[in-house]
């Protein structure tokens, strides 16, 4: 192909550098993938059986180019120094400190990766932004990038990434789109090139779309706050239908059939969760702020503030529907992961509604098919449970049946395609009565677990 033996260099092996990278080496036999991270124990689980992250499909890719184009090491600044065309794939976490803290994205991760860039690279680089980032940060980047002692000229350009996780490889084998943002200068559109280059090996011209850096950079942060504006509009509308009779999950079909509002991102949940939308929504209300748009920010910061609210109108709803008390009650968690198909526990609905059952004294025993244990004390601490409360009121099985044992309620609060197939005889026979279910996610069969004898709270249903 056209790009026979070009070198690809990725610093950041997380969610998103390790499989974009995979799918590069496996739709690019003539070109070498190296994927670098400052973590060691990450680099030796890519090069392990057992991948740091799962993700359905990724397995395979992985292992059938692992070793052949694809690199996992630790030997960042080896990699550099080779590298044609370097991304920058880092996470970019909400500050948690200083100016902007809560709000603002952290970008150190990527001016010190540009820093080391600058420092070590003896031949002109490409540099390919894919961390999400606050409009601008490539041009701080770039003059970083500049800065070296050796008057290399090095070119940036943006490519954020749109894939979910969960469908992580669907998405990259067939993205809806891959954006590519450059300078508007003649070296600036070649850099682009070289990347459209790599792309045009499995997607079709027409889905690469290049713009200039900061549309780019902007895009990104708009696509996410445009989808989980759609989930907090249904949410809110969710509180409405509860009241009012109606049911939210026709009135998403209804309303989602007109072409023009499309029927996809609108179905009801506990809240949405996830590492970036909540980030990259608060990073564009902190821009929007910064530049003294504060009706245009606090528009956006709706979007999470719903998104909170919808959280505790669930758990509050469940303590009420158990006439009010839930302390000492055993409740059994269905799904702790932020949605199916994941074990991403990163800002997921369920520690919130675990924390507030905890403060409540309620003890929960939770069952989730990919999640970790470690991974989900991690998250509960992350949204301020008490570590007592955790060790005393929490425990975790690996079996629904064991959780529903002896449980006055089943609360799903992921989507996992196996809690549909659950035997709910069998769970309705081993609970306390009244043995109640609430749907964070309204994927059960209400109607038929109340012929069984469950009480059944369904998001946006008056029931
Ligand atoms: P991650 O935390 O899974 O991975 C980031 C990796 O970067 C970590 O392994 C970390 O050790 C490494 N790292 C940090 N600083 C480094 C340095 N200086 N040198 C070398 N390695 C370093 O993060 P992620 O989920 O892959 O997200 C990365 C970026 O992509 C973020 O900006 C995020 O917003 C964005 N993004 C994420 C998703 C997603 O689904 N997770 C999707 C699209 C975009
Ligand atoms: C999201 C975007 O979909 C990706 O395009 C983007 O690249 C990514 O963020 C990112 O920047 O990190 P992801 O967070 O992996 O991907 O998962 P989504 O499928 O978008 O779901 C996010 C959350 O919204 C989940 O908690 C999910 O359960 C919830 N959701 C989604 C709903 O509650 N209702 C819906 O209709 C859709």
């Amino acid at each position: 192909g056209k790009c026979a033996g070009l070198q690809i260099v990725c610093i950041g092996a997380g969610y998103v550098g390790g499989p974009t990278m995979a799918m590069i080496a496996y739709k690019c036999h003539d070109v070498t993938v190296t994927v670098v991270d400052i973590s060691e124990k990450q680099i030796a689980a890519w090069n392990s059986d057992t991948l740091p992250i799962y993700e359905p499909g990724l397995d395979d890719i992985v292992k059938e180019r692992r070793n052949k184009n694809l690199f996992f090491s630790t030997d960042v600044d080896g990699a550099v120094e080779k590298g044609d065309i370097i991304f920058v794939s880092v996470n970019t976490p909400t500050k948690t400190s200083g100016i902007g803290a809560g709000r603002a994205a952290n970008i150190s991760n990527c001016e010190l990766v540009a820093r080391n860039i600058a420092k070590v690279a003896t031949s002109p680089k490409i540099v390919v932004e894919k961390s999400t980032v606050p409009v601008r940060t490539a041009e701080s980047m770039g003059r970083v990038l500049a800065a070296n002692e050796k008057g290399i000229k090095h070119q940036i350009i943006s490519s954020p990434e749109f894939l979910a996780e969960g469908t992580a490889i669907e998405d990259l084998l067939e993205p809806s789109r891959v954006l590519i943002g450059g300078e508007q200068t003649p070296e600036g559109h070649a850099a682009v090139q070289k990347l459209v280059d790599v792309y045009e090996y499995w997607c079709p011209r027409e889905r690469i779309i290049t713009t200039n850096l900061w549309s780019s950079e902007l895009s990104k942060l708009v696509a996410n706050a445009f989808l989980a504006q759609r989930v907090s509009s249904i949410n809110s509308i969710s509180a409405l239908c509860e009241v009012s009779g109606a049911d939210v999950d026709e009135v998403a079909r209804a309303v989602g059939t007109d072409y023009r509002i499309g029927k996809h991102f609108l179905k009801s949940s506990v809240g949405f969760g996830g590492s970036c939308f909540k980030k990259d929504i608060l990073n564009l209300v902190y821009l929007c702020e910064s530049f003294g748009l504060h009706d245009v920010a606090e528009y956006w910061n709706w979007v999470v503030k719903m998104n909170e609210l919808q959280k505790e109108r669930f758990a509050k709803t469940i303590v009420k529907r158990m006439f009010n008390t839930v302390t000492r009650k055993k409740i059994a968690v269905l799904g702790f992961a932020f949605k199916a198909d994941t074990g991403d526990t990163r800002e997921t609905a369920a520690s919130d509604v675990c924390r507030f059952l905890l403060e409540e004294g309620a003890r929960l025993s939770v069952y989730d098919p990919k999640v970790l244990a470690e991974d989900m004390e991690r998250e509960l601490l992350y949204a301020k449970c008490e570590k007592d409360q955790i060790d005393q009121q929490i425990t975790r099985v690996e079996d629904v049946y064991a959780a529903a044992k002896d449980a006055h309620a089943v609360v799903i609060l992921t989507e996992w395609k196996e809690f549909k197939e659950l035997d709910f005889d069998k769970i309705y026979s081993v609970m306390e009565k009244p043995a109640f279910i609430f749907d964070g996610r309204n994927i059960l069969d209400h109607a038929g677990l109340r012929e069984k004898g469950f009480e059944v709270f369904a998001l946006g249903k008056n029931k």
